[in-house]
């Protein structure tokens, strides 16, 4: 019997990285992860073999590549936080991508983000434009699948939009909330980095949802759906920072950064090109109403528990 072919995905056990991987088990094919997190958070059991990832052991790290046909790469971070820097985050991935090279990975399928910019004054998408390069000028072949806001039923931003909705008699959007935003479905971000790991060809390709809202019209939406009372205001970004960082420091999570305040109003959350998935939010909110924003999720406690 032919032995099915390996994948490796960075994070099989975190949000994207845990679709991807369910998705490719489903396919019959095989998949390990490296990870940073203990193999008792492994929801796969022994269909999933572990690995740590080893960024500074560039020998191992090749060793626990080798014999992958195709890597799914799901590591980044979200903001520095201790040792966890953009700067880090982009060597650590020039790591991964030579270690892959020298282990004779064929293909990368990597998640970016949309309008990643090597001239971007946000580190993170200007860090996710670093690696994008790295990957083209590799040896690799690869597909680069840049998707904007992710929601999902482990998704930390909506779920928390709707947690303070929930909560507060008073929610605070930050500047006119004219913006835009055009999420996507996590099940349709898996399905998109799934079939370009099985093409052959070189691809940039945003993943994007159908819908594209204003920030106001979502925050408004997901308030309606789960009939939330809290009035909507609009306060200037910076007393809405300071407001987040006081929620932050009582629920002890950053519930949002700067950058991520100033990348959304800068409409970087929102693809030029047609939009590649097919969940509409609206439809997923109609469904998980009721669970969305029960309770809040920390990104911080998830990671270092
Ligand atoms: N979530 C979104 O809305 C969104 C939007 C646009 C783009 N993206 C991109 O999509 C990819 C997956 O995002 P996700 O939300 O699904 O991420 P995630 O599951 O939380 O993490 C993905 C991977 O990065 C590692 N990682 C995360 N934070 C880290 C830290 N502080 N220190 C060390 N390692 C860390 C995780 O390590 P462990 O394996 O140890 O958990 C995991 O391997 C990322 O590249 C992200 O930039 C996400």
């Amino acid at each position: 019997m032919e032995i099915p072919e390996l994948n490796v995905v960075t994070g099989a056990f975190g949000y994207t990285g845990k679709y991807i991987t369910q998705r490719l088990l489903s396919m019959g094919e095989r998949v390990k992860t490296l990870t940073g997190r203990s193999d008792l958070k492994n929801p796969f059991g022994s269909q999933v073999t572990t690995s740590p990832f080893n960024f500074d052991k560039l020998s191992l790290l090749t060793e626990s590549l080798r014999g992958t046909t195709t890597l799914y790469n799901t590591y980044w971070v979200r903001f520095s936080y201790r040792g966890a820097t953009f700067d880090r985050a982009v060597e650590n991935s020039k790591k991964l991508i030579k270690a892959a090279e020298s282990a004779g990975v064929r293909r990368i399928v990597h998640i970016s983000i949309t309008n990643a910019s090597e001239e971007s004054p946000f580190p993170y998408f200007r860090g996710k434009a670093i690696v994008e390069k790295a990957i083209i000028h590799s040896k690799l072949s690869y597909a680069i699948v840049r998707p904007t806001v992710i929601f999902g039923a482990e998704g930390v931003l909506i779920n928390n939009i709707a947690w303070l909705l929930r909560r507060f008699p008073i929610f605070a959007v930050f500047g006119p909330g004219k913006y835009r935003i055009q999420p996507v479905f996590v099940e349709d971000l898996a399905e998109i980095a799934v079939s370009m790991g099985h093409r052959e060809d070189n691809v940039v390709t945003d993943a994007v949802g159908p819908e594209i809202y204003t920030f106001d019209e979502f925050v408004r939406l997901i308030a309606q759906k789960i009939r939330s009372k809290a009035k909507i205001i609009h306060v200037k970004p910076g007393l809405a920072l300071v407001l987040a960082r006081l929620i932050g420091y009582m629920v002890k999570d950053v519930v949002i950064t700067k950058d991520e305040i100033n990348g959304l109003m800068s409409n970087l959350l929102v693809s030029a090109s047609r939009s590649t998935a097919k969940t509409h939010f609206s439809e997923w909110l109609d469904v998980n109403a009721g669970k969305v924003g029960a309770r809040y999720i920390s990104g911080l406690e998830r990671r270092y528990d």
